[in-house]
């Protein structure tokens, strides 16, 4: 590809790690990915079979580890956007749960390398089945995008860090992008609320900038936060997604307890745990639910959490504030909260001493079963 920042050699070009400096590419690459694909007054996939959609009633979509998060996401935005009924499930579990198989489902695999075996064996079934098949993937000529019918590639360049970072932000813009287009395609949107989305799309790239401050904020807070016995990241509706994606980042490289759960559900178990000790992640967008995320946060304040909240609004009972720059979309506060949630357990893991880019037991591209 020519593309314009996806170098051919990585290096570290100054960054203590590569997650670092595959976190401060984001804004980059995300450009990269939306060129020529989000235009004026809609969204062009030129690599799409124009017929793509013919014939489909839902969407399946499979993935391992982020990539699987970058998909959950997706699921809120293709039936929000497209009305297209959409599943999601984790490609180990598909493999052996005898799927059912629709001729009227397009089936969607997104994968980083293109080389998970998981990932690679459902498309495998599902076009075997006979389905329609697209993928989502970093890294072209890869088994994935050799086999599926259409490939959308991220054009995030090398990624090095076994944390994965800027292959999913460019995933969620691509699903985002898709989202709109087969709503485009399918006649479910109007005029105007596309324009708003694609208003928001072109400030994705500013809202993925680090800044100084922020990166600061996180690395302070990490001092207590690498005492912290158990961690709970909530949110909801794709900031559940986005939970769950810190909470993963935090035991990859810190080896720290860490779950994401979405933030209604917490009265359903979870809250039992409550105690100083524990550290709640809260993400609470102003654009999205504000209020049923601050009485669940309230709730948990009742029980003596220790809660960090990320928002652009102050929260009194918060124990610590990262602020957020107040955004016009809620996407825009989703790809700010994540280059928070990744600076704060990138440097929680490198003052535990830990191999930030190598994470023990950990492999980049799982190939085996
Ligand atoms: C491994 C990596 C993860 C990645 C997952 C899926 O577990 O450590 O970072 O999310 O595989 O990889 P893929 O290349 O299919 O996105």
């Amino acid at each position: 590809s020519t593309l314009p920042s996806s170098k051919q050699f990585a290096q570290k070009d100054g960054f203590r790690f590569f997650m670092e400096k595959e976190i401060y590419e984001q804004s980059n690459v995300v450009s990269d990915c939306m060129l020529g694909r989000l235009q004026d007054e809609e969204i062009l996939f030129e690599e799409l079979d124009s017929s793509i959609l013919n014939g489909i009633k839902e969407i399946n979509i499979c993935a391992c580890g982020t990539s699987y998060h970058a998909g959950l996401t997706a699921s809120y935005l293709f039936e929000r956007h497209s009305k297209i009924r959409c599943n999601v499930v984790i490609a180990s579990e598909f493999r052996y749960k005898e799927p059912l198989l629709n001729k009227n489902s397009l089936f969607i695999v997104i994968s980083q390398s293109g080389e998970t075996a998981d990932t690679l064996e459902a498309l495998k079934m599902a076009k075997n089945a006979g389905l329609k098949t697209l993928v989502i993937c970093n890294v072209d000529n890869s088994s994935m995008t050799r086999l599926a019918d259409n490939t959308i590639l991220t054009r995030a360049g090398i990624e090095k860090g076994v944390a994965s970072t800027k292959a999913f932000s460019t995933q969620t813009v691509v699903l985002w992008m898709l989202s709109l287009y087969f709503a485009k395609q399918n006649d479910k949107i109007s005029q105007e609320v596309l324009q708003k989305e694609l208003h928001a799309l072109r400030e994705v790239p500013k809202s993925l900038i680090v800044s100084d401050k922020m990166h600061e904020k996180t690395r302070r807070l990490s001092k207590r936060y690498l005492h912290g016995h158990g961690f709970f990241f909530i949110g909801r509706d794709v900031f559940f997604p986005l939970a769950l994606e810190g909470a993963l980042k935090l035991k990859e490289i810190s080896y720290l307890h860490a779950e994401g759960y979405p933030a209604g559900e917490m009265k359903h178990g979870p809250i039992a745990l409550a105690d100083p000790e524990l550290f709640t992640i809260a993400l609470m967008p102003e654009n999205l639910l504000y209020d049923k995320i601050k009485s669940n946060v309230e709730e948990l304040s009742a029980r003596d959490s220790t809660i960090c909240t990320i928002s652009p609004l102050e929260f009194e009972l918060s124990d610590d504030f990262i602020k957020t720059q107040e955004a016009s979309h809620y996407m825009l506060e989703f790809f700010e909260m994540l280059v928070v949630l990744q600076l704060l357990s990138m440097e929680i893991s490198i003052r535990l001493g830990n191999d930030v880019d190598m994470p023990r037991n950990l492999a980049k591209s799982v190939t085996v079963e």
